[in-house]
């Protein structure tokens, strides 16, 4: 990657860190506390008895090649050297959020943007704001999975297309990330398992997108995923599943620019919505749903 221009040291609410013209930080390795390393140990306990009949193979063969666990918070550095003889991918610090442009320009490159602090010990089920602890347990095992990290980098490939496209293709695309690589679920012969990072890196979501009968769980179209709103204050109301990796990468693989002006004329899905012909795998009780909440 370039080497991140330094412009100035900043006093945050998280520490001084180092900020760069890119938005690219040092991991502040050294200055987390023992409740910070205590805190990840905690949340990897719990995913650790949870997911292994739970997330699919792909992402549990990544947390076990990369030996994630009891030692406390990752090096980056440590992970990126077996992240990059891998796929070539390699994580980068982040602040937190990035502007859509930034973050796509970052895939694109290869470069996983991980936010370098850690939540509260208090926070433990629920965070407003993506964590260390989302960033990197939730999407880094799968980086390692050289489909799932060519589609990565044609998301990020795709959104600064979309981009340039305008604020209707960059909702479309963003509907995309948000129920496949936060939220997606996969069919193996072993019955429905998990490998969206928002799932992965939540106890109660991990349980709940399996085997409630309350969300519907729908198998993946493209164009009806790109035209569904999704909820950011409660657990989905509808998973989609993929059948594999390569039928995501491939049926992401066409040009996007039609889609994009075929859905302008069409009023999007709610996030509850069964639709007549689709593949179901459960079409869900909808027990608990709020209204009027999509996004
Ligand atoms: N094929 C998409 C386009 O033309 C790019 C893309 C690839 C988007 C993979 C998402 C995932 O815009
Ligand atoms: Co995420």
């Amino acid at each position: 990657m370039q080497t991140p221009r330094r412009v100035e040291h900043q006093q945050t609410d998280r520490g001084y860190v180092p900020v760069y013209a890119t938005g690219v930080v040092e991991q502040p390795w050294a200055s987390y506390s023992p409740t910070d390393h205590a805190v990840w140990r905690t949340l990897f306990e719990r995913q650790r008895e949870l997911l292994p009949q739970r997330a699919c193979r792909e992402f549990l063969d990544g947390v076990a090649h990369f030996g994630l666990g009891e030692a406390g918070i990752p090096k980056f550095e440590d992970l990126n050297r077996v992240l990059g003889r891998a796929t070539g991918w390699e994580l980068v610090a982040v602040e937190g959020l990035l502007p859509d442009e930034v973050f796509f320009d970052h895939l694109a490159h290869r470069r996983f943007p991980v936010s370098w602090w850690i939540r509260k010990p208090e926070q433990l089920d629920y965070l407003a704001e993506p964590d260390l602890f989302h960033d990197l347990f939730g999407h880094v095992p799968l980086l390692l999975n050289p489909v799932f990290a060519d589609y990565m980098q044609a998301y990020g490939r795709g959104g600064m297309k979309a981009f340039a496209i305008g604020p209707q293709a960059l909702m479309n695309l963003t509907r995309l990330y948000w129920y496949t690589v936060e939220f997606g679920l996969i069919a193996t012969g072993a019955g429905l398992r998990i490998y969206g990072a928002g799932i992965l890196s939540s106890k109660g979501e991990s349980i709940y997108c399996l085997d409630s009968a309350a969300p519907n769980r729908i198998g993946f179209d493209l164009e009806r995923v790109m035209n569904t709103r999704y909820r950011i204050d409660s657990y989905q109301q509808t998973y989609f599943v993929i059948d594999s990796f390569e039928q995501l990468f491939e049926a992401t693989r066409p040009d996007f620019t039609p889609i994009y002006a075929r859905l302008k004329t069409r009023p999007p899905h709610a996030a509850a919505d069964v639709l007549a012909d689709e593949r179901v795998f459960q079409h869900g009780t909808r027990e608990g749903f709020a209204a009027n909440a999509d996004t």
